[in-house]
């Protein structure tokens, strides 16, 4: 069988960055709008500090404001609450993002459920949540799933009656992943940590979401021939020579051999995040002066 099609995320997400760059010019020239981004960091995750670095860049390279606050560690809900709160009133602000995980003294719930959902560009408010689970619409997409979704899309078209394995049951790209896959009428099957045989439920799958955070758990051999595999994985591990690897959920060598069409890590899953939060901004920036998205 022939190797898989290898989905190339990196040059997806730059088309997609570079059509945003255009429409944000376009709200500027035509209505005097310009999307304001604003990032919040508690604490010092060094992964998460690099994350909204590139958040913060990215929207400054689509013409967008950005607003970084980085907090110390030790900053109390209250504090954090009370910022969000000046955000949520802040006309400049179209868009917030609370970078996850939080210090554990602090609710990720209160803080999420704080940020007006009109400006909640990650989509964890419950009332966007639920907007995406019911299929009202009108709210905003978490971006991993919405990208994940993108690239899926770009290789097979239509999912209608296809089987769906979702490996991995978080907030941030689990559960709103299936909810998008049966919005594509496909059958889905929720896969976590105490599933009783991954590899069999891993084997019935047209489309394989692996979204676990385990490095190169989902083998070649698990997979089902043809199948269209999304690696939401990004782990660092270190190689029998002692390098630092990025690696995703997929052993990707075998996977590469029996899927039809695969992500690579880098360079699949992760730069359509970014992409997908610049996209959700400049949708808000529009709902919120009451233009029509271009
Ligand atoms: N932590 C890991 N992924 C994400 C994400 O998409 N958004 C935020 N805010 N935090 C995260």
């Amino acid at each position: 069988m022939a190797e898989a099609r290898i989905i190339d995320g990196k040059a997806f997400a730059a088309r997609l960055r570079a059509e945003i760059a255009v429409k944000a010019e376009a709200i500027k020239a035509g209505h005097d709008i310009v999307p304001g981004l604003a990032t919040v960091l508690v604490g010092e995750n060094p992964a998460s500090e690099i994350y909204v670095r590139a958040k913060s860049k990215a929207a400054k390279a689509a013409g967008m404001l950005s607003f970084a606050h980085n907090l110390p560690e030790e900053t109390r809900e209250a504090e954090l609450l009370a910022l969000i709160d000046r955000l949520n009133g802040d006309d400049t602000v179209n868009g917030i993002l609370v970078q996850l995980p939080l210090p554990g003294h602090i609710s990720a719930q209160a803080v999420l459920a704080a940020v007006d959902p009109a400006k909640d560009v990650d989509g964890f408010h419950p009332i966007n949540a639920g907007r995406l689970m019911t299929g009202a619409g009108g709210g905003f997409v978490p971006c991993t799933p919405q990208g994940c979704m993108m690239l899926l899309k770009s290789v097979r078209r239509d999912l209608t009656g296809l089987k769906a394995l979702v490996a991995g049951r978080s907030n941030i790209v689990g559960k709103p992943m299936a909810s998008l896959l049966l919005g594509e009428n496909c059958t889905v099957t929720m896969a976590h940590s105490r599933t009783r045989d991954l590899a069999e439920e891993c084997r019935q799958a047209d489309i394989l979401i692996a979204a676990v955070g385990r490095p190169r758990l989902i083998k070649g051999a698990w997979i089902k021939p043809g199948a269209t595999v999304i690696d939401v994985g990004f782990s660092r591990i270190e190689s029998a020579r002692g390098e630092t690897l990025l690696v995703g959920d997929v052993q990707f060598a075998e996977a590469v051999k029996v899927a039809g069409a695969i992500t690579p890590v880098p360079g699949g899953v992760g730069p359509m995040t970014i992409a997908c939060l610049l996209r959700n901004t400049l949708i808000a920036a529009c709902r919120q002066s009451g233009v029509e998205a271009p």
